[in-house]
């Protein structure tokens, strides 16, 4: 016992040396074998992202991060003429798609329960490192409606005692869960934010007496033909109770994962088929959220995977009086496959008008596993939110923000990775090669952008944008194991010559 304690002693001093030599951007690096590191936050050191400051016009700043280690290395370079014999030319053009919506996380139970693992202070450091301008500055959140697999138990705001039918949801209420994990995070994300922090809310979960087959993980269960009117209105309780805490919605979607509920897994969603979707929103959602309180809210349909865009999402959008009731697409990244991008493109032809947002990812779902410091799951992100952009996606928002070692709680054992994974134990939290991936773009794509065009080459995946600040931002991956030179050209401007090491993100912004 007394060795166990000097041990942990000499440990905890020797940490904090160390965090003194560090400047406070300094990633405190650890490997763990698993093709790459994470950076180690504890009470005395938790490095930094500063936030991008402007330079002046013939110069540019250049930030990478890479499998070997680099965390977010900033420098400045200056402008070069163009040169007819640069290879591997990026273009940047001047015509634009999409306008950006933003990035951001999901405020799920288990998120706040592990922020909560550890002392306040360090718990205070992870929000941070996603919400603040020395963080992620993330500007979106995802609020779940009760509870989710990431739950420590499957819940509603409406179970009654032998699942007895409560139409005029007179027992609803808010629960501990909300109070103890999600409201109080949310108003601290709010504060780092100044408030531009744009939230919306899904559904996994409904009352047992309202759905075909009781259960809340239970397959193929429907609302009952009687029940899209209550269901209906407890969205729009769940939105009041919020509301009498303070907080308000930018939007909400019909639900999450009504397809994925058909298959065989255990996520409690509500199952949907297409028709009843369409009669949900056309006489029961839609109108009562238009003649509530919230009636400028945005409602998101589909919250599902990619490949029901053709199907479901176009379906739905055919019915003239939903058309006019939805304002977006909500997708989910896990079958996305190699038609993803047309089925993309195809989805924005036919529906211009309403934009598609990622409303949730994870790695790790299919061996129901964490690996610490795998950069190639940092890379899979990256990827992702490149090709989505490219492919009129508006933002990208991930799913749990932070984890135990295990990949949870998750009260189905649907354990899963996050850009966060906390050691509770040891009062420290370990950031992923995601969590710098995703602060690639999160911290140079602010809202209100639009992506521009720019060329495609071979060796890396690439997106640009000009920013509301006039700055224009490109964000460039490099999946190869050797490294690339590439020249980033602006007809106005002139070249931008970099060397992009393997394995690699590189984010690039100008004025
Ligand atoms: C909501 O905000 C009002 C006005 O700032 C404040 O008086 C009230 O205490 C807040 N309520 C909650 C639940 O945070
Ligand atoms: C978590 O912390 C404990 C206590 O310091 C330590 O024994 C364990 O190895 C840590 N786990 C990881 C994955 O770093």
């Amino acid at each position: 016992m007394f060795i166990l304690t000097m041990k942990l002693l000499t440990t905890i001093t020797v940490l904090s040396l160390v965090a003194q030599f560090l400047n406070a951007q300094d990633c405190l690096s650890r490997d763990f074998n698993n093709g790459g590191t994470v950076c180690v936050c504890n009470i005395d050191h938790c490095d930094t992202l500063k936030p991008i400051e402007k330079v002046e016009k013939s110069k540019f700043i250049k930030v990478t991060s890479n499998q070997a280690g680099l965390r977010f290395q900033t420098e400045v370079g200056q402008f070069e003429k163009q040169s007819l014999t640069a290879e591997n030319v990026i273009e940047i053009g001047t015509e634009k798609y999409q306008e950006i919506f933003g990035f951001g996380g999901a405020f799920t139970d288990s998120t706040g329960i592990n922020i909560k693992s550890v002392n306040e202070d360090l718990g205070n450091k992870i929000l941070s490192a996603y919400f603040s301008d020395d963080g992620l500055e993330y500007n979106v959140g995802r609020v779940p409606i009760g509870g989710t697999d990431f739950s420590l138990k499957g819940y509603s705001y409406c179970d009654t005692p032998n699942d007895t039918p409560d139409p005029d949801l007179t027992n609803f209420e808010l629960q501990p869960e909300d109070f103890e994990f999600k409201i109080s995070m949310i108003h601290k994300a709010l504060k780092l934010r100044n408030n531009k922090l744009d939230l919306f809310a899904s559904a996994w979960i409904a009352p047992n007496w309202m759905k075909t087959i009781p259960g809340f993980s239970a397959r193929n269960s429907y609302l009952k033909d009687d029940m899209y009117q209550p269901w209906a209105e407890y969205f729009i309780k769940f939105l009041d109770s919020y509301k009498q805490n303070n907080i308000s919605f930018w939007g909400i979607t019909t639900g999450n994962e009504p397809k994925t509920a058909l298959g065989d897994n255990k996520i409690p969603s509500v199952a949907w088929y297409d028709d009843g979707m369409i009669k949900f929103i056309r006489e029961n959602l839609g109108p009562a959220l238009r003649n509530s309180a919230h009636s400028d809210i945005n409602l998101l349909i589909l919250d599902d995977q990619t490949n029901n865009l053709l199907d479901t999402a176009h379906q739905i959008l055919l019915d003239e009086k939903v058309n006019e009731l939805v304002n977006g697409i909500a997708i989910h990244w896990y079958e996305d496959s190699e038609d993803t991008p047309a089925n993309l493109d195809t989805t924005h032809e036919l529906h211009p008008n309403k934009f598609i947002l990622a409303t949730e990812a994870c790695n790790g779902y299919k061996l129901n596993d964490v690996i610490l410091g795998s950069w190639e799951r940092g890379e899979m992100y990256a990827e992702s939110i490149l090709k989505d952009l490219n492919h009129w996606v508006v933002g990208w928002v991930d799913w749990n923000m932070a984890l135990n070692l295990q990949g949870g709680p998750t009260f189905i054992a649907n354990y899963v990775d996050a850009p966060i994974l906390v050691n509770a134990t040891a009062e420290e939290f370990y950031k992923q090669p995601m969590y710098y991936a995703l602060a690639h773009f999160s911290k140079f794509i602010p809202k209100g952008s639009f992506r521009v065009k720019s060329s495609v080459i071979n060796e890396v995946i690439s997106t640009a944008v000009t920013r509301p600040d006039g700055a224009t931002a490109v964000v460039i991956l490099n999946k190869d194991d050797k490294d690339v030179s590439v020249t980033v050209r602006d007809a106005g401007r002139g070249d931008i010559n970099v060397h992009l090491t393997k394995k690699s993100i590189t984010s690039i912004v100008y004025w």
